[in-house]
């Protein structure tokens, strides 16, 4: 049975406890790790009633202490990891110049920083048994840059380069790398942010900009797709045979990637812009001396 450490599995309308169960249900052995424990409860529950093999761990992905402590466990428990799945993010939404300096550490520290800590203490493990699979889940905003979500976009930008580069350096050893792109899927992700002040200062010339941004996000969560397809497009991504780089989530993330690729900068940037209601923003202003 193959085993899988899963990321970021606290939240039941989440990405990380599909995945996690849609992986158990495939007959992974896998590890859910979550960082509010008494969120674990609803999973150890749903394995046992439907006799799969999953366990819960407590993990903060930003102490990199607990990074390495959750592969030992792993390995300790069934002697390898065959696949990680780095499922754990944040959103940030607000313009670049209003946002809280903290807030951007906090989530490229979240975002990034985490993912590549994570992915270090797998590798000396799966190097040495000559197999592995690693999943970093991205966005479409990793593949095409989205107003008032600079950082978030930056963060998955960011994943999408080095799981490229990474592909090619573990290839030897029999470790494959992927993304998984999601579109925009309903799972409650930024509608948890009910405070955007812990994101952003208001008062600025930026304020019509964020409210539309704020409402804008929240409008796309509550359309999104089935979060249940992201799951499954993460099953696919670690078996499939031969392994593949990229995997696009859902109906809408291929069609945007493709749009993107075929339209030049400024066509984008137009299309956008009127997608989201915003093209005045694009119009210059006035400003008073
Ligand atoms: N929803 C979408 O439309 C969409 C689209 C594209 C990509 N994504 C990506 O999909 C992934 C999952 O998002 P989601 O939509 O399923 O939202 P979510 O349920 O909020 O998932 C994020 C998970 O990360 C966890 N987390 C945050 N900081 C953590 C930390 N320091 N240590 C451990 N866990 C931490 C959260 O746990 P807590 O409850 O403890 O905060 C939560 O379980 C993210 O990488 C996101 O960027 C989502």
């Amino acid at each position: 049975m193959p085993s899988v450490i899963v990321t970021g599995c606290s939240r039941s309308t989440g990405f990380g406890q599909l995945i996690a169960k849609a992986l158990a249900a495939a007959g992974f052995d896998v590890f859910a790790t979550l960082r509010k424990v008494e969120r674990a409860a609803e999973l150890a529950s749903w394995a046992a009633q439907h006799k799969v093999s999953l366990h819960t761990l407590e993990h903060d992905v930003t102490d990199p202490r607990q990074n390495r402590r959750v592969a030992e466990h792993v390995v300790s428990k069934t002697g390898s990891i065959d696949a990680l799945v780095n499922n754990v993010g944040v959103s940030s939404f607000g313009a670049l110049e209003t946002l809280h300096d903290a807030h951007i550490r906090w989530a490229m520290e979240t975002n990034f920083f985490s993912a590549v800590d994570m992915t270090r203490a797998v590798l000396p493990h799966m190097r040495e048994q000559q197999r592995g699979r690693i999943v970093f889940v991205t966005s479409v905003a990793g593949v095409t840059g989205v107003p008032g979500e600079s950082i978030y976009c930056a963060s998955k930008f960011a994943l999408e380069g080095l799981a490229e580069a990474l592909a090619m350096e573990t290839a030897r050893f029999g470790i494959d790398v992927s993304t998984v792109r999601p579109g925009f899927f309903n799972t409650g992700m930024s509608a948890q942010n009910t405070d955007a002040s812990k994101f952003f200062r208001t008062a600025t010339p930026y304020d019509d900009f964020n409210n539309r941004v704020v409402r804008s996000t929240a409008e796309g969560e509550s359309n999104g797709e089935d979060p249940g397809l992201v799951a499954q497009t993460v099953l696919a991504a670690l078996t499939a045979n031969p392994a593949r780089l990229r995997w696009h989530a859902g109906e809408a993330a291929p069609e945007i990637v493709k749009q993107r690729s075929a339209m030049g900068d400024e066509a984008w940037r137009k299309y956008v812009m009127a997608e989201l209601g915003m093209s005045d923003w694009l119009e210059p202003v006035q400003v008073s001396a």
